[in-house]
């Protein structure tokens, strides 16, 4: 079992732009309340996730994000034709990634540590967009949370990921912009880097982690040399 520390990153909100869809909504309503549906969006597909797993149930990460689109358009009361709805969900397939993505992904290879991907996301979305995005390139795995069915904040997702990876819990490090994220895979005995892209407040249920960044282009300096090289 190598002990050298694997990266494992979140993608929506961390290496892609799920609120950059804000732009695709202003073709159906003003930007104010396209943005306003971009973040219901969001938060309200999480949600779903994270009560399906409560309750023990399980549907993938785009059967959520279909009914949270549908509960975010009811919520401003803004009607849009199906073939639309269906255009807002492919454009999920090709979101924005973060400028800071690519680069900092392959600083990480050049210094020889081992990425991969731990995602809510289902595997055609995960699929999709890390080949729309290129960034798939840079990943030795690419893990999604429906090999387990079940989502994280869960630690069921976390511990299968360093199996995955042939490690301990303590060998890999999730890094994410999501908070909950964060605090799920601590939990789970991970440990974790936090993307603090906005500037914003921690989840209250937790701590942030010995590692937070405004940027990926941070990450590389911010972590202990001597704990990613393989052996
Ligand atoms: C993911 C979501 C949680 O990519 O952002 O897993």
């Amino acid at each position: 079992m190598p002990s050298s520390e694997a990266l494992v990153f979140d993608v929506y909100g961390t290496l892609v732009d799920p609120i950059g869809v804000a732009r695709e909504l202003e073709e159906w309503m003003p930007p104010a309340d396209a943005a306003e549906v971009a973040r219901i969006w969001r938060q309200k597909q999480l949600d779903i996730s994270f009560r399906l797993t409560a309750m023990g149930r399980y549907e993938d990460f785009g059967w959520c994000t279909r009914k949270a689109l549908d509960h975010a358009l009811a919520v401003l009361d803004k009607k849009v034709e199906n073939s639309d709805k269906e255009s807002l969900i492919a454009r999920y397939d090709n979101l924005e990634p973060f400028p800071d993505a690519a680069p900092a992904l392959q600083a990480l290879l050049d210094r020889g540590r081992v990425l991969a991907i731990l995602s809510n996301g289902a595997p055609a979305m995960l699929d999709a967009i890390l080949d729309a995005t290129g960034l798939r390139r840079y990943f030795a795995e690419v893990i999604s949370v429906d090999e387990v069915r079940a989502f994280k904040p869960c630690p069921r997702p976390y511990h299968h990921a360093a199996i995955r990876l042939n490690r301990t819990t303590s060998r890999v490090r999730l890094v994410s912009c999501n908070s909950f994220d964060i605090i799920g895979a601590e939990s789970a005995g991970l440990r974790a880097a936090w993307i603090d892209r906005s500037g914003g407040a921690f989840e209250p249920d937790g701590s942030p982690p010995d590692i937070v960044i405004r940027s990926l282009t941070d990450l590389l300096t911010a972590l202990t040399p001597e704990t990613g090289h393989e052996d």
